[in-house]
């Protein structure tokens, strides 16, 4: 399966902050906020990423992450000129897909949890179809909203409705087999003028082919949409950090553990970075047994 980071758009609802820098880029705690969503794709067993960001905006990244080889991966940039909408990574990233599945993962959505091993490798292993997610909150009118009868089926999603039928709103991950590239092809552009995912996730609906776990408990799912939420995000880093003493979203140690690289490689890694707590973090493995 591949994986697609989609780290475009202007970022206009973070201005002055995201002017000049994209909204992927700024800091959430210690670490960039797309090292988080690509934690998750690596927590999938996802090595071969594609990231569409701007024309300006791709060398940062470049300079960032490079081509993944430090990671055991493989990572290579697109550039979407105009922001045309989520639906449109599937045709950017046509060939980078080729015959196989992907995974989309929105470049600003944060997820954590004990749980997500679990429910990543269930929607990796699932080959036929489309498998998205859902998550209750209390802003449902902002996102793509599930609506679900009793047992839980799910009937429709409409984009950021006025009257929302749910408070089951659907996170930016999400899973789809080869057919998302001609389903892609057929969407067209909604009342705001873009490719919408809630119509490509639509047609699976149709289809009968569209899978929809719905988030307990055990998964957090983080919002960076704004100046509070960036912060909120940050300190819930920081006290899962420093309360458990484990890192969130740190790209060596997932890599390592991952088996993407072995121990040695990621602490070589550490051994650049030992400056700062995230490196001596790294370091702390060396010649430490892990029980976990
Ligand atoms: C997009 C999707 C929406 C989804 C949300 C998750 O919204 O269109 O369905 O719920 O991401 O972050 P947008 O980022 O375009 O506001």
């Amino acid at each position: 399966m591949k994986g697609i980071v989609l780290a475009g758009g202007r970022g206009t609802r973070l201005y002055p902050s995201t002017k000049a820098v994209s909204k992927q880029l700024l800091t959430i705690y210690d670490k960039p906020l797309i090292y988080y969503p690509l934690s998750t794709l690596m927590l999938a067993g996802i090595k071969e990423v594609l990231i569409i960001s701007t024309a300006e905006d791709t060398p940062c990244f470049q300079r960032l992450l490079g081509d993944g080889t430090q990671l055991g991966m493989e990572i290579s940039y697109a550039v979407q000129d105009v922001p045309r909408g989520l639906a449109d990574a599937f045709l950017i990233g046509e060939d980078f897909i080729g015959k196989e599945n992907v995974c989309l993962v929105l470049g600003d959505n944060f997820f954590y949890g004990t749980d997500i091993t679990l429910i990543l490798n269930k929607a990796v292993h699932r080959t036929d179809g489309a498998t998205i997610f859902g998550c209750l909150v209390k802003n449902p009118q902002d996102f793509g909203v599930l609506e679900l009868d009793e047992r839980g089926t799910v009937l429709s999603i409409e984009e950021k409705p006025q009257n929302p039928k749910s408070n089951y709103v659907v996170p930016g991950l999400y899973f789809y087999d080869n057919h998302v590239v001609e389903i892609a092809k057929s969407v067209t552009p909604s009342a705001r003028g873009e490719l919408e995912i809630t119509s490509i996730n639509n047609a699976y609906l149709a289809l009968g082919k569209l899978h929809v776990e719905l988030f307990g408990r055990g998964i957090t799912w983080l919002d960076t949409g704004s100046p509070s939420s960036l912060l909120k995000a940050a300190t819930f880093v920081e006290t899962v950090q420093v309360n458990t003493g484990y890192y969130i979203a740190c790209l060596e140690e997932i890599a390592w553990r991952r088996g993407f690289i072995s121990k040695e490689a990621m602490i070589t890694l550490g051994e650049s970075l030992k400056m700062t707590e995230y490196g001596q973090y790294l370091l702390s493995y060396r010649g430490a047994h892990t029980y976990d």
